[in-house]
């Protein structure tokens, strides 16, 4: 069955009568209007069906948790309306754990992940009542036990491992395979285990966790991840007698920035990861664990697309032909980062086939700052609105304030209405953690 992460656009998108670009009812030129560009757009029909995708998706096996990648998009209202469709969080940084937690949620289905957190993370964590920390690494496990120990805590872990699997994805987003900077190697956890069971009695060890990469289409890749996992565990059970009852296999499902990217399907995906489960379970002899799963970028990207006021252009002679917008690479590292590739569309009617063959560049200080490199638009004029699609995770996120230009407002559609969910920053929200020194002052 397809799923919604299937789409290229946002659910809603359709062309009104006015031949301009319509998501969630409302009309984005209208949009672009009230809230000024670059604007981040975001559907909350589109976010609720992959939600439902998800969640029916895994129907299959009985204890399934969904936590939302927040480093995907980490927002007050975002991280209020996935809570409210089901899911938890993992999260990465004391700023993640304290935008979840303001916005309301419910602190237990919150799993701290990350390679170095701090004492004072670590801290904010278990005063705040996390529900998960997934431990990284033998220093951590020593950090983790001392502060909980001064809490007067025992706090409930997981072991993130290195499953040694690598799948085809930008070098720069895998993280399973083996010389990885994340979690442990397989042979290092007997000695985590050891540690855990007879020095770190301020730790409860319930699962394992991993991760093996982002913006992945191939789907075996998942099967051989549990296979990993629950040997392990059933090998754990036999050496140390230890029952482990949770898995946690990271995130990683691909989404559709381009006509020619097919990710695959939640269905498939949970097909394959939930029949693989039960065959494990059966093969290796252990109790069914909890399944938990991460997924980010396919929950909330193709719910977003980005609005910029199309500026000057240049026709290089003999050359192409540039299309300068009012945003870029601060907004959108993707492209200069990762070579992404997006789609978009004029948002304002224009009664022209997308013919002109541009490169849409960036309005940042750089000659990287191109947002996209050869795409064939309606003959783009100053003035024009252009809608790049599928900017929803990793966009705003992943945002600066280089050149120091104000991050971008985003507004939450539905229903034909707009809500502000993200202002936009002001000149002086740039200059208010700035201090001039007294001594410098005349
Ligand atoms: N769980 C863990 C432990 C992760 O490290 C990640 C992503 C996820 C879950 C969510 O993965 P997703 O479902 O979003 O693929 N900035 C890069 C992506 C980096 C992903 C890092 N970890 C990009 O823009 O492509």
């Amino acid at each position: 069955m397809d799923s919604t992460n299937q789409l290229l656009k946002p659910l809603t998108t359709k062309r009104n009568e006015n031949g301009n670009l319509e998501i969630g009812g409302c009309d984005l030129v209208n949009l672009a209007e009230q809230y000024g560009t670059p604007l981040y757009v975001l559907d909350e029909e589109t976010v609720k069906a992959i939600c439902r995708d998800y969640k029916n998706a895994f129907k299959g096996y009985p204890k399934v948790n969904m936590m939302f990648a927040s480093k995907a998009l980490c927002t007050m209202a975002t991280s209020r309306l996935l809570f409210d469709e089901g899911f938890g969080f993992d999260v990465v940084s004391s700023g993640e754990i304290y935008t979840v937690y303001k916005a309301g949620v419910d602190m237990t289905k919150v799993l701290f992940n990350g390679n170095n957190k701090s004492f004072d993370e670590l801290t904010l964590a278990i005063e705040l009542g996390v529900g998960r920390i997934s431990v990284d690494n033998f220093f951590e496990l020593s950090l983790l036990n001392e502060i909980a120990k001064s809490h007067n805590k025992i706090v409930d872990i997981l072991l993130r491992i290195t499953p040694g699997i690598e799948c085809h994805t930008h070098e720069y987003i895998q993280t399973g395979h083996l010389d990885s900077k994340f979690g442990f190697d397989l042979t290092q956890t007997d000695e985590a285990v050891e540690l855990i069971l007879k020095e770190y009695s301020n730790l409860k060890l319930h699962g394992l966790h991993a991760h093996i990469g982002s913006q992945i289409f191939e789907t075996s890749v998942y099967g051989d991840e549990i296979e990993i996992i629950v040997k392990e565990i059933a090998r754990l059970d036999e050496k140390f007698g230890l029952k482990l009852d949770e898995i946690n296999i990271g995130g990683g499902l691909g989404v559709k920035y381009t006509e020619s990217d097919c990710p695959p399907s939640t269905y498939t995906i949970a097909g394959i990861i939930t029949d693989r489960l039960n065959d494990c379970v059966k093969k290796y002899n252990i109790n069914p664990p909890s399944l938990f799963i991460e997924p980010g970028r396919s929950v909330i990207s193709t719910a977003g697309v980005t609005l910029y006021t199309i500026g000057s252009s240049k026709q290089v002679p003999k050359g192409k032909k540039y299309v300068a917008v009012d945003g870029g690479m601060a907004d959108n590292p993707r492209p200069s980062m990762y070579q992404a590739k997006y789609s978009a569309e004029i948002a304002n009617g224009k009664d022209k086939p997308a013919l002109k063959t541009v490169t849409i560049a960036g309005r940042f200080c750089e000659s990287g700052d191109i947002l996209i490199d050869g795409i064939n638009l309606a003959e783009p004029e100053e003035g024009d609105i252009l809608c790049v699609y599928n900017t929803g995770a990793y966009n705003y996120s992943m945002a600066s304030n280089y050149n120091r230009v104000q991050k971008p407002a985003m507004v939450l559609v539905n229903n034909s209405q707009s809500d502000m969910i993200v202002k936009r920053e002001t000149l002086e929200d740039l200059i208010s953690h700035d201090v001039i020194p007294d001594r410098m002052k005349k």
